[in-house]
Order: C-alpha cells, then sequence, then structure tokens
C-alpha cells in the first residue's frame, strides 16, 4: 500500500491584527494537517495598521505553542504560493452565511488556477463569528473593550498605536 503523503494546509489573510477569531481557526486546523502555515498576504489593497514585521511578530507570538505550526508571507496568488511550499490545502474561516458567496468565488477561482488545490472552511466559535480585524480597530480606536477579542499582546501593540483612547 502506498505511504500516505504529509499534508501541508495554508492559512492566508491580511491580519491586521490577528483576533482570537483568527487564532480559534488555528487551533482547529492543527490537528487536522500535519502542517499549517499561517500566512500574511503583502499585496492586498487594504491600508494596514501594522507593518509587515509587526504583523509577522504577532502571528509568531500568538501561534508558537501551536504544534505543527508555521508562519510565512507571499506576495501574488495565493494558490502560487501554497504550490511552493507543496500544500494541498487553503483554509479560510466562514463566520456567517454573509461570508459565503464571495468564498465560494475566491474557492472556484483557485481551483481553477490550481485544481490540485482545495479549499477547506472551519467554523470559528460562535463568540468570534461577530469579530473582523477592522471592527478590533474602531473600537480600540475609540477607546472600546476588546480585551477578549485579541491576544494580550496584541491588546498591547492596539494600545500603543491607540495610546489616548484605550484605557486600563
Ligand atoms: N476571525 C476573525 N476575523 C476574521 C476571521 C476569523 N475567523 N476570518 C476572517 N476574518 C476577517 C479578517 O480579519 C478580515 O477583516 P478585515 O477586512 O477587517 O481586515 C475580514 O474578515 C475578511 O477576511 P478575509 O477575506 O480573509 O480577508 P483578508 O484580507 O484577511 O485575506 C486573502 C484575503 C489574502 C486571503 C485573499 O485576498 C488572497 O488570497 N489574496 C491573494 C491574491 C489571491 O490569490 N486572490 C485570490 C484570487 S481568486
Amino acid at each position: 500500500m502506498a505511504q500516505k503523503q504529509a499534508i501541508t494546509a495554508i492559512y492566508p489573510g491580511t491580519f491586521d491584527p490577528i483576533t482570537n477569531g483568527h487564532l480559534d481557526i488555528v487551533k482547529r486546523a492543527a490537528p487536522l494537517f500535519d502542517k499549517v502555515i499561517i500566512t500574511l498576504a503583502l499585496n492586498i489593497d487594504k491600508d494596514p495598521l501594522f507593518s509587515i514585521e509587526e504583523r509577522l511578530e504577532m502571528l509568531r507570538r500568538s501561534t508558537e505553542d501551536i504544534e505543527g505550526v508555521e508562519v510565512a508571507q507571499f506576495s501574488g496568488l495565493v494558490v502560487n504560493f501554497a504550490s511552493s511550499r507543496g500544500a494541498k490545502v487553503i483554509i479560510r474561516g466562514l463566520r456567517a452565511v454573509s461570508d459565503f458567496e464571495y468564498e465560494f468565488q475566491i474557492a472556484l477561482m483557485n481551483r481553477k488556477q490550481r485544481p490540485e488545490i482545495d479549499t477547506v472552511y472551519l467554523m470559528p466559535d460562535a463568540r468570534y463569528t461577530y469579530l473582523s480585524s477592522s471592527i478590533i480597530k474602531e473600537v480600540a480606536r475609540h477607546g472600546g473593550e476588546v480585551r477578549q477579542l485579541v491576544p494580550s499582546f496584541v491588546m498591547e501593540m492596539l494600545m500603543k498605536k491607540f495610546p489616548k483612547s484605550i484605557s486600563e
């Protein structure tokens, strides 16, 4: 019988910043695959609050205790990066039905580019289904409470960006 190949999955995103919702997805994915590469997308049409280095540091620190997880960055098409790392799976989080239509389109376009790569969707814990990086930044900017929603050092980094807004 042929030996089963190790399966590598990539989890791409802008992670500006990483939230507990993203982390929840990583923790669910890690036991399912031999390796999970959390991949910072660099060429996204967004104007990030955190630099590439800051976001990579956040990704590394928040996943250092999760076995089988590594952090990388890419520009260009996500499927080309996946292919270059021998990844057969792209992981995406599905938070609500409203995510579905967009995700369906991207998944089929990615399959058109690289039919050998599949997209696997994971649902985050219900506590995080309303989260996005933008909503975290907006609430933090105006002094709101985001403590339970991001890792503590991300909270500290947000406080440095918006020093007068977030109270102890
Ligand atoms: N918990 C919390 N927030 C989540 C989440 C979760 N589980 N899943 C998604 N989100 C948030 C993200 O933080 C993001 O928030 P923001 O818009 O406020 O920044 C939002 O939901 C949208 O997420 P997503 O669609 O994953 O966008 P993204 O910017 O993080 O990543 C890429 C998009 C990088 C994966 C995608 O654009 C890509 O692959 N680009 C490369 C080019 C390419 O190959 N394109 C495909 C062509 S078909």
